[in-house]
């Protein structure tokens, strides 16, 4: 299966993303795949079966998050550098989301830019994150701060890497999934309903829809000036829940789960979608075993928190609702209160 980005705009390079078609990748010149211990151990023997180079290196960074930094970007450059990796050279991304953003920024930086390749390994970086070309790191200001988009010259998605993937993790990454179904596809979002995602005839499917949603929006809108901030759909809400629990209760697929939910009751309110339809979106949620609610200790500052996001505007918050179900509006002019009303439904 192969899902094409033809982007809008002149200037960007399209690409497209292969989904369980990955059987070899024959590259020239220097290439460096960048990983982790924990995906190295499990996978990398099956995908170099597949990879051949002139010359072949692997960077292996930390796993996790908290490693998403300027000290691994260093780390990755000292070794392009040192193997004298040229314009020509290629690196590939082999991992999770925080693995595809470091080698894209470190791969939109090198000599003014390389090309890279995603290989993601986690269901939430295969359906949203490897696509679209955003990369980079957090800092102490923040999630993501500093970064470029840069696209991948290709994406390949292979099922088998999910085998080993924790439940949750797969959870996490259903959570985006319904988050395309729901912002722009009712036909999509009533086979979720039906659908088993465990099942690998549904998953593959359930890839390719979300792939194709996602390369829809990032080709209209690469840079995110309007249509793609609604895949911030839930987001707004679960930047909060993740940072007043320190990063360490739910992952970003889990909080994101919990935002939808509080997105929905916020649509509700105004009339944007029924308390049903609500309801279908949060059952599809919780058959994967995803939160739907949260407990809010002081819903005061919880509000206050939607201000302290670095790429908040300081006075405007903007919710991305769904509008209906496969559908969805961008709202930027709700009353407090009407928030504060919704926050009260989850107070303690
Ligand atoms: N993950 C949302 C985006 O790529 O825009």
């Amino acid at each position: 299966m192969k899902v094409d980005i033809n982007f809008e705009a002149k200037n960007s390079s399209n690409y497209s993303v292969y989904i369980d078609a990955l059987t070899s990748l024959n590259l020239s010149g220097k290439v460096a795949i960048i990983t982790n211990p924990k995906v190295s151990g499990l996978h990398l023997k099956s995908l170099l079966e597949k990879i051949t180079a002139d010359e072949l290196y692997i960077i292996t960074i930390a796993d996790g998050e908290s490693y998403k930094n300027q000290e691994s970007i260093d780390l990755i450059l000292e070794n392009l550098f040192n193997h004298k990796f040229n314009r020509g050279s290629t690196l590939i991304a082999f991992g999770g989301g925080v693995i595809g953003d470091m080698t894209g920024f470190v791969a939109s930086i090198y000599q003014r830019g390389i090309d890279f390749i995603q290989v993601p390994t986690t269901l939430l970086s295969q359906v949203d994150a490897s696509v679209g070309g955003k990369t980079g790191i957090n800092n102490k200001f923040g999630k993501n701060l500093i970064g470029a988009f840069h696209q991948p010259q290709a994406v390949y998605i292979q099922t088998d890497f999910l085998k080993s993937l924790p439940s949750r993790e797969f959870g996490a990454g259903v959570a985006e999934i319904v988050k395309m179904a729901v912002t722009f596809d009712l036909e999509f979002f009533e086979w979720l309903e039906e659908a088993d995602l465990r099942k690998i005839s549904d998953l593959q499917l359930s890839i390719k829809k979300s792939v194709e949603t996602k390369a829809w929006v990032v080709a209209q809108d690469e840079k995110e000036k309007g249509l793609r901030a609604v895949l911030n759909y839930g987001h707004t809400f679960a930047h909060v829940v993740e940072n007043l629990t320190d990063y360490k209760k739910y992952l970003h697929g889990e909080a994101v789960s919990i935002g939808i939910c509080m997105a929905n009751d916020l649509a509700v309110k105004l009339d944007l979608l029924s308390s049903s339809q609500s309801q279908r979106i949060k059952n599809i949620l919780a058959s994967y075993d995803l939160p739907t609610t949260y407990e809010i200790k002081d819903v005061n500052a919880f509000y206050n928190h939607f201000f302290l996001d670095k790429k908040a505007d300081d006075t405007k918050i903007k919710f991305i609702l769904a509008k209906g179900l496969g559908d969805h509006q961008m709202r930027d002019d709700i009353d407090k209160e009407i928030v504060l009303s919704v926050l009260k439904e989850y107070s303690v």
